[in-house]
C-alpha cells in the first residue's frame, strides 16, 4: 500500500514553504546561540567568518538537500533509497533522523527555559518572588520536565495538523510576529546608554581573533542555524511543488536566517552593554558572560533594572519571541522522524506524530533532570553530527547521484539553470570545496571529543 499524498502532504504556496523553512532555520540557534558565540568568540571577526560559512558552504548544501528531497518526495532514509541502489546512504539518512531526535530532546528543555522566563518576568513584576525564582532555576528537574512537556505537546499538536494546515499555517502567523518584535526591541535598546559600545564590539572586526577553533564553531553554528545536515530540508523539500525554483527558495531561506541572526546580535550584544551601563556585571574574568548566563541571567537582570511596566513588557515579549522562534524549529525537528515513520512504516500521520513525539519526550525528561547532558548531546549530534551528515550528502550528490541529476531536478522550476553561471559554480562547491572544508571541521570535531 502506498502512502496517499494527503497523508504525506504538500505546501500550499511558495511563501508558505519559505516561511516554514525559514521558521525551521530561525530558532534558539539564532537568538540565543549566535549572539552568545559572537560575544565569546571574537565579536565582529566571528560574524565575518559565520557569514562566509553560511553563504559559501551552507547555501550550496541547502540547495543539495532540497533537490534530494524534491526529486525523491521522501523522508531522508527513503530519499537515499529512492535515488540510488547504494546500501550505505540510507544509513546517512538514518543518522540524520537520529540526530534530529536527539537534538529535539534537549532543544525542548532550553525552549522550556525561555518559555518559563516569560512567566518569570510576570511573577517578578507581581512580587511573587518564590514563583519567579523557581522559574529561573534552570537546574530544577521537575520544573524543566513540566515546561518541556508543554512545549513538546504543542509541537506534536501542530505536526498532527499536517504540512499545510499545521506547519504552514502556524509558521505563517509566527514568523512576521517574530520579526516585528525584534525590530521594536532593537529600536528601544539602541537608544539606551551604553548601547553603542555593544554596536562597536559587534560590527568592528579584530581579525587577529580568527583561529581554527573560531572557524569550527562558526561552521557548526551555520549548519545548526540553517537546519542543515540531518535531512530536515530533504523532508521539507519533499513537500515542495515541482514548479518552484530551488536555488531561489534556498537563497530566501538563507537570507532570512542570516538576517534574523544578524538582528538578534544587534539586539543582544548592545543590550549587554546597556546592562553594564546599568551596573550589571557582564564580564566573567576578562571574558564576556557566555551561553546560558547571557540570555538567562543578564537579560532578565536588565529587564528588572529597567523595571516597571516597560521592563515587564520588554521581558515578556523577548522571552515569548524566543519561545515562538523555538517552536517553529521544534516543528521541523519533529517532522523529520514523523515523516520517516509515515513513509517507511505506512503509519497514519496522527499516530506517527503522537508515537514519535511522546517517545522523544521521554528522552527530554531525562535531559530535564540531567541538564549536563545538553552539552554532551550538543557536541555529538550538533557540532559533529550535522557537519558529518552534510559532508556525506555532498559526497552523495557530487559522486553518487551526480550534480547533473540534481540540476535536472532544479530545471523543472528554474528553466535554463543548466546553461547559466549557477550550473558552473554550484557543482564545484558540492564536489570539492564544501566536502573539504566540512571534512576539516568534522576532523576538528573528532579531535575535540577525544
Ligand atoms: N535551526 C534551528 C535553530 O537555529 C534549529 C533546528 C531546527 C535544526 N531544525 C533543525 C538544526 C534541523 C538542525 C537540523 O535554532
Amino acid at each position: 500500500m502506498a502512502i496517499s499524498s494527503t497523508e504525506r502532504g504538500s505546501w500550499n504556496s511558495k511563501l508558505g514553504f519559505i516561511l516554514a523553512a525559514a521558521g525551521s532555520a530561525v530558532g534558539l540557534g539564532n537568538i540565543w546561540g549566535f549572539p552568545t558565540k559572537v560575544a565569546t568568540e571574537g565579536g565582529a571577526a566571528y560574524l565575518v567568518i559565520y557569514l562566509l560559512c553560511t553563504f559559501l558552504i551552507g547555501f550550496p548544501v541547502m540547495v543539495a538537500e532540497l533537490s534530494i528531497g524534491r526529486k525523491s518526495g521522501k523522508n531522508p532514509v527513503g530519499a537515499f533509497k529512492a535515488l540510488s541502489s547504494n546500501k550505505f546512504f540510507p544509513l546517512v539518512g538514518l543518522w540524520g533522523v537520529i540526530c534530529g531526535v536527539m537534538i529535539l530532546s534537549f532543544y525542548t528543555v532550553i525552549a522550556g527555559w525561555a518559555f518559563g522566563f516569560a512567566f518569570e518576568e510576570i511573577f517578578y513584576y507581581l512580587g511573587w518572588n518564590a514563583a519567579a525564582d523557581l522559574l529561573t532555576d534552570t537546574g530544577n528537574g521537575w520544573k524543566n520536565a513540566i515546561i518541556a512537556s508543554v512545549f513538546m505537546l504543542g509541537t506534536i499538536k501542530i505536526i498532527t495538523g499536517g504540512v499545510s494546515d499545521g506547519i504552514e499555517k502556524a509558521t505563517k502567523m509566527m514568523m512576521p510576529l517574530l520579526i516585528g518584535i525584534i525590530v521594536i526591541m532593537i529600536g528601544y535598546v539602541l537608544t539606551q546608554d551604553g548601547a553603542m559600545d555593544g554596536v562597536r564590539e559587534y560590527l568592528l572586526p579584530d581579525f587577529s581573533k580568527i583561529n581554527a577553533r573560531l572557524i569550527f564553531s562558526a561552521m557548526g553554528q551555520a549548519f545548526f542555524s540553517l537546519s542543515l545536515g540531518m535531512g530536515a530540508l530533504i523532508t521539507y523539500g519533499s513537500y515542495l511543488s515541482k514548479k518552484e525554483n530551488i536555488p531561489q527558495a534556498a537563497a530566501f531561506v538563507t537570507l532570512a536566517d542570516v538576517g534574523i541572526a544578524f538582528l538578534a546580535g544587534l539586539l543582544i550584544i548592545p543590550a549587554m552593554y546597556v546592562a553594564q551601563a546599568a551596573g550589571i556585571d557582564i564580564f566573567v574574568g576578562d571574558q564576556l558572560a557566555s551561553s546560558t548566563n547571557l540570555v538567562f541571567q543578564i537579560l532578565p537582570a536588565l529587564f528588572h533594572t529597567i523595571g516597571g511596566a516597560v521592563g515587564l513588557i520588554l521581558g515578556v515579549v523577548f522571552f515569548l519571541l524566543l519561545s515562538i522562534a523555538a517552536l517553529t524549529s521544534t516543528i521541523s525537528l519533529l517532522e523529520v522522524p514523523v515523516a520517516f515513520v509515515i513513509d517507511e512504516y505506512e503509519v497514519p500521520r496522527k499516530k506517527a506524530a503522537w508515537g514519535v513525539g511522546l517517545g522523544i519526550l521521554v528522552v527530554s525528561i531525562i535531559v530535564a533532570f540531567n541538564t549536563s547532558l545538553i552539552g554532551t548531546f550538543d557536541n555529538i549530534f550538533n557540532n559533529f553530527g550535522l557537519p558529518l551528515g552534510g559532508l556525506l550528502m555532498c559526497i552523495f550528490v557530487g559522486y553518487v547521484w551526480k550534480t547533473d541529476s540534481a540540476l535536472s531536478e532544479m530545471e523543472l522550476g528554474f528553466a535554463g539553470v543548466k546553461q547559466g553561471l549557477f550550473a558552473k559554480i554550484w557543482p564545484i562547491f558540492i564536489k570539492f570545496i564544501c566536502p573539504l572544508v566540512i571534512a576539516y571541521n568534522v576532523y576538528q570535531g573528532i579531535l575535540g571529543m577525544l
